[in-house]
């Protein structure tokens, strides 16, 4: 549809194929994507339940029988590490009536023994044992249910769908950036969790430009000079120069874009020519992280909607991951991490490490939060993007959600 033909009315209640079609390209979406519990529910079903969830780092579970729990779109997932690098996820719902069995949100457990009526599940989610029950109850038939789950180069994915997306393409392009970091065995330097008032989509959407960033984000700018999207004439010759190094240090370098249909980005970008890290004032904050060879003056910027993002430099790592908590909630995870052999206060400083991150968040967090507010005024409606946020922007992104959203 251009953006000349007429935008259909949808009012309360309205039918979905009606909103979807009435949204225009290169144009934010109406109030209802972000601020109704209908769309919320919506969001939940057809976008958490049937996709790719980024959920944690393999260095969260370090030892065979840890777990941790991941609460997202209403479920409760415990990813438990079992044999080599074997991670368990399994819906945390008793096969009797119901109960929760994990309760805590990390930990460790040899065995899963359910608080109501003490049946006990293997780690990898078999019913090993029920008291009391029927001499012909079968233990074989009551088995966790199980998430599917993909651990690439150590970041894990779960899927709560039967029928998970493929991700073969996402394993291909992902890897080769992700291999050098080793998160098998790195080591988180800190994590933040934030409650942010938005809707997890005006986050997503705040992700996916830099129109905002010079004017917000000065501590992220003076690192990344090409985050100055309309001040940086030189920023292509720039980055054919320092991608020959890159070549010779054999990183990764093919810059896969956000096209029709695909739901995962990635590429490598410079720092600020002189920076040897993505720091304050571009000095190392860290040593060298995993199998990279030296500093490479280079950000590795991943995506895979809906919930993950990462920014990494050589010498430290991040991850981002987003739940939906509430039509206008949503919970950010920043996960820092160095190599596996770094010590804090020996080499690395937390507040090093974090500084430029943790404050470009806070401030994303701060314009997200804004951007609601304003999103649930009755004077509110969808507005144009900026040639700075089409493309493989926003608008990708809002047209991959609603093509979601219309599957049904
Ligand atoms: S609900 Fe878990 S043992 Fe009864
Ligand atoms: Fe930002």
């Amino acid at each position: 549809m251009s953006e000349h033909e007429p935008v259909v009315e949808a009012g309360p209640g309205g039918d979905l194929a009606a909103r979807i079609a009435g949204q225009r390209p290169g144009w934010t979406l109406e109030q209802y994507f972000y601020t109704a519990p209908d769309a919320f529910r919506l969001d939940l079903e057809r976008i958490f339940m049937r996709h790719w969830l980024f959920a944690g780092a393999l260095c969260r579970l370090p030892n065979r029988g840890d777990y941790v729990l991941y609460e997202v779109a209403g479920e409760s997932i415990i990813l438990l590490r079992g044999e080599g690098e074997a991670v368990h996820a399994l819906f945390n719902v008793c096969r009797h009536r119901g109960s929760r069995i994990l309760l805590e949100p990390c930990g460790h457990a040899e065995r899963l023994m359910c608080p109501y009526h003490q049946w006990i599940y293997g780690q990898d989610g078999r019913l090993l044992e029920a008291r009391l029950m029927a001499p012909d109850f079968d233990l074989n038939a009551f088995g966790l249910h199980r998430a599917q789950v993909k651990v690439l180069e150590g970041l894990i994915f779960i899927c709560l769908a039967e029928t998970p997306p493929d991700f073969g393409e996402v394993e291909a392009d992902f890897g080769p950036y992700f291999r050098p970091y080793q998160f098998d065995r790195a080591r988180i330097a800190h994590v933040e969790r934030h409650v942010v008032p938005a809707n997890w989509k005006l986050i997503a959407e705040n992700f996916r430009e830099c129109y905002h960033c010079d004017a917000t984000h000065p501590e992220y700018c003076q690192a990344v000079s090409g985050a100055r999207i309309h001040r940086n004439p030189r920023r292509g010759e720039i980055e054919a120069d320092v991608e020959a190094r890159w070549r010779a240090l054999e990183l990764a370098v093919k810059h896969v874009r956000f096209v029709p249909g695909r739901r995962h980005h990635c590429a490598r970008y410079p720092l600020t020519p002189g920076y040897a890290s993505w720091s304050v004032d571009g000095k190392p904050v860290a040593p060298v992280m995993g199998a990279h060879r030296e500093r490479s003056g280079s950000l590795v910027g991943a995506v895979l909607y809906p919930n993950f993002w990462s920014e990494s430099a050589t010498d430290y790592a991040t991850t981002t991951r987003v739940t939906p908590v509430g039509p206008a909630q949503t919970e950010v995870e920043i996960t820092w991490y160095v190599d596996g052999g770094a010590e804090p206060g020996r080499d690395y400083e937390v507040g090093a490490v974090t500084r430029v991150w943790s404050a470009t968040a806070a401030q994303d967090m701060a314009l997200c939060a804004n951007n609601q507010a304003g999103v649930n005024s009755s004077r509110y409606q969808p507005g144009p993007y900026s040639p700075y946020e089409l493309d493989y922007r926003c608008d990708h992104f809002d047209r991959w959600y609603l093509g979601e959203l219309a599957k049904g």
